[in-house]
């Protein structure tokens, strides 16, 4: 037998238990052993009935997604598949129970429903989550789960791919009964009544009075096809997912396995299935800090503190009470601590209004914000993360004030998105105690924070904030202190790129058409009406003498700003907007102050093609990201992938900026950058780390697997 399942008796029930840590994934072996046990109890005349269930936190999370990237480089050697082992299972004449607590995601329920019944704790979660790694699942999923649950919800799981808790699996006949007491006496338990009652195997692969009616079938696949073409736009997988429920409901039971196996096997090899794999581990990557041990110790934050109560203080006090964590939320005066507090209850009322949080739930977040104009409790917090205006002599102040009003062991964060921790730092004698965290707007929205290192940031300190960001729902990316950081930094590269584009030919429309098809969330002047455009033009006047001479600038956005136009919020920017809309309207002014500025600034109006727009904007990320890589600002290429993802709505099934140059070809990117050196001149000067990698064949994935 495996030493990853093991098979024990208790009385007539035999019970199978997978031991693979961390979640059970169904790694090489597991699945053998799960036949063998199986075969082993229905050899032993004693057995009269099988239980199923996970060793450790959880029931199976799935197949093992490290598997995949050997399957598809065909260094693995395929076995003889899972499916064939659901089906021993499935034939089993022995009754087998399924028990469930922790997640059964993917291959974990697909094993689940191949049992005959299925039982559960309150708190476990069931689902076909594979969408997200841009698969569909691949052992009789979508063929089983239909015929459990009907069309319409089947349909949704495997094309969304949400966790469904266990009530509401009960509810759904995916879950047959749910056990308030201990998983595994409740599941022999019910082993044990099936047996007494002598009730058969029911096997689900034979059940359809689930999916036989078929207009209502083709009427909840259509309604989950339009959910995906508007939320998934670009994906391949969620499509496929209904097309293999669809097969559910036309084709025989083993029929439709087969049609399964081959969408699954479409999606497993595509190039989007690649990027959301590296997006999964990507997400975990980031989280390990090379030098500092997972167990590093950490201090302990039971309270916090925010100063600053605007825009991003609000969402940052949000984050911190959404986590549980007392937060007093400091301003300057009762007037300005009133506004931020209403913008605090109408954004949590607007979650309750959406039925995303309870009233209760919302009173209980509000109740651990404690607004306050004065320092007088900030001595009970453990860290304070300041969002005062953007101006280095108002933060050294407030962190001068900071170090006096606090313990010496609290942790002082700047949300600051431009400014220099060490300088932030230096107005206290406490350096080692002081980080960047630099949340994006929303704050209480998007996942994403950058962790900025100081020079002086102490490990401690380091792996408190990584450990913070998990609490509050974020994910921390570590990175080092210069000017934009990473995101912002490479950012600039990336609109600086759209802005001339636009000088040299392109439309506004056009080079936001060429990166929203391409999957990006909104394109790059969408994104800066959004933002707001005096943004950038304050900091821009503000950093002025810090500009060298003689390079390229954007020369149409400044005059932009100086006619009010500064986006959304002034109903007009690089687009004109209607009253109360945020719908973009090509504007001929816009246009025509464009093609002036070209006109007078000697610049050659041409013909742009999509290709080029879309390598000028992009390798223009990518040539930064390298330099950002080489001065270990960015410490791996997943960093900035996840970041990208996470903060500037990077398409994940590109996979991030830098998994997408590896996909292109190194040598292909920079052969385009030296291309645009020649055309563009010093701005396009190649990466060293970029021709480096291209000219010895390699991938920034290579260069990350030697930092491992
Ligand atoms: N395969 C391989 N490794 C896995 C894994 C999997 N299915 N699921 C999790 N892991 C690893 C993680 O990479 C992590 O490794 P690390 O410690 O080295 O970084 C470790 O297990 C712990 O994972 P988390 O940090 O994510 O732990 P959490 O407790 O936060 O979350 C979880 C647990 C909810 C199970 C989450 O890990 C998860 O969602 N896993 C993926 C589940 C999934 O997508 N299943 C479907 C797989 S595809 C499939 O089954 C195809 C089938 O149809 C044939
Ligand atoms: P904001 O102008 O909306 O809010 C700043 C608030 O700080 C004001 O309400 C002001 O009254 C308050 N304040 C000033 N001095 C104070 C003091 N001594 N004590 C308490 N409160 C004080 O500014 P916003 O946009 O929230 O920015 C704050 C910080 O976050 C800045 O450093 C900015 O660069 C950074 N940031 C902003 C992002 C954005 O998109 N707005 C994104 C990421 C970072």
């Amino acid at each position: 037998m495996s030493d990853l399942v093991q098979l024990t008796k208790d009385g007539e029930i035999a019970v199978i238990t997978i031991n693979n840590p961390p979640v059970n994934a169904l790694s090489p072996g597991v699945p053998e052993g799960i036949k063998e046990s199986v075969e082993a109890s229905i050899q032993d005349d004693a057995v009269k009935g099988i239980v199923i269930i996970g060793g450790g936190r959880t029931f199976i999370a799935g197949a093992d997604i490290k598997e995949f990237g050997k399957m598809t480089s065909g260094k693995k050697d395929r076995g003889v598949g899972f499916n064939p082992i659901l089906k021993i299972v499935e034939n089993c004449p022995k009754p087998i129970v399924a028990a469930i607590h922790g997640t059964a995601f993917g291959g974990g329920l697909e094993t689940a429903m191949a049992c005959h019944y299925r039982v559960a704790v309150p708190s476990a979660l069931v689902g076909q989550p594979e969408v997200k790694l841009g698969i569909i699942p691949g052992a009789g999923g979508t063929q089983r789960l239909p015929r459990l649950a009907g069309v319409a919800v089947a349909a949704e799981m495997c094309a969304v791919g949400n966790p469904v808790p266990a009530p509401q699996a009960h509810e759904a006949g995916i879950v047959d009964k749910i056990i308030d007491g201990d998983l595994l006496e409740g599941a022999v338990a019910f082993a044990r009544e099936l047996v007494a009652a002598g009730k058969p195997p029911r096997k689900t692969c034979d059940q359809t009075d689930k999916i036989s009616d078929q207009a209502a079938n083709q009427k909840a696949l259509a309604a989950v096809r339009d959910k995906v073409a508007k939320r998934a736009r670009g994906l391949m997988a969620p499509g496929k997912a209904i097309d293999a429920v669809e097969a559910a409901t036309k084709l025989p039971f083993e029929e439709g396995v087969a049609r399964e196996q081959e969408l699954f096997k479409e999606c497993l090899h595509s190039d989007q299935s690649k990027a959301m794999i590296h997006v999964f581990f990507g997400e975990r990557a980031v989280a390990k800090v090379p030098g500092i041990a997972k167990d590093h110790p950490k201090i302990e934050i039971k309270r916090a503190a925010v100063v600053g109560g605007g825009t991003m203080g609000g969402g940052i006090t949000m984050n911190y009470a959404n986590a549980g964590i007392p937060v007093l939320f400091k301003e300057i005066s009762d007037e300005a601590l009133e506004k931020g507090l209403s913008i605090i209850k109408k954004n949590y009322a607007a979650t309750v209004s959406k039925g995303r949080l309870t009233q209760e739930q919302m009173d209980q977040r509000m109740a651990l914000i404690e607004p306050t104009t004065s320092y007088d409790k900030f001595k009970e917090a453990d860290i304070v993360v300041e969002a005062v205006f953007e101006e280095m002599a108002l933060k050294k102040k407030v962190f001068a004030e900071l170090e006096k009003v606090t313990r010496p062991d609290a942790i002082l964060a700047s949300n600051t998105s431009t400014l220099n921790i060490d300088e932030i730092a230096s107005a206290t004698s406490k350096p080692d105690y002081v980080i960047g965290h630099h949340f994006f707007s929303p704050a209480n929205v998007m996942r994403v924070v950058e962790i900025v290192r100081g020079k002086q940031s102490s490990d401690t300190v380091i792996a408190t904030s990584m450990a913070i960001a998990k609490k509050i729902n974020k994910v921390g990316i570590l990175v080092g202190n210069c000017r934009g950081f990473v995101g912002n930094r490479m950012f600039h590269c990336y609109q600086r790129e759209a802005q001339f584009l636009l000088e040299e030919g392109a439309r506004v429309e056009q080079v936001d058409k060429v990166l929203y098809d391409y999957g990006m969330a909104m394109g790059p002047l969408a994104v800066g009406d959004l933002a707001g455009l005096d943004v950038g033009w304050r900091i821009r006047k503000e950093y002025k003498h810090l500009e060298p001479e003689g390079i390229r600038q954007p020369l149409v956005v400044d005059q932009i700003c100086e006619m009010g136009r500064f986006g959304q919020k002034t109903g007009a920017g690089w687009y004109k907007y209607e009253a109360g809309s945020r719908a973009p309207i090509p504007d001929p002014e816009v246009q025509k102050l464009i093609e002036e500025t070209a006109a007078k600034a000697g610049i050659e109006r041409r013909e742009i093609s999509d290709q080029e727009i879309l390598e000028r904007t992009l390798y223009a990320l990518v040539n930064e990201g390298a330099t950002i890589l080489a001065e270990g600002i960015a410490l791996r290429a997943v960093d900035i992938d996840m970041l990208y993802i996470l903060g500037y709505g990077f398409p994940a099934q590109r996979g991030g900026p830098m998994w997408y140059a590896d996909t292109v070809g190194l040598k292909n990117v920079y052969e385009r950058v030296c291309e645009f050196e020649k055309q563009h001149g010093s701005l396009w000067a190649p990466s060293p780390l970029l021709k480096e990698l291209a000219e010895s064949g390699k991938t920034f994935a290579d260069y990350d697997a030697s930092k491992a």
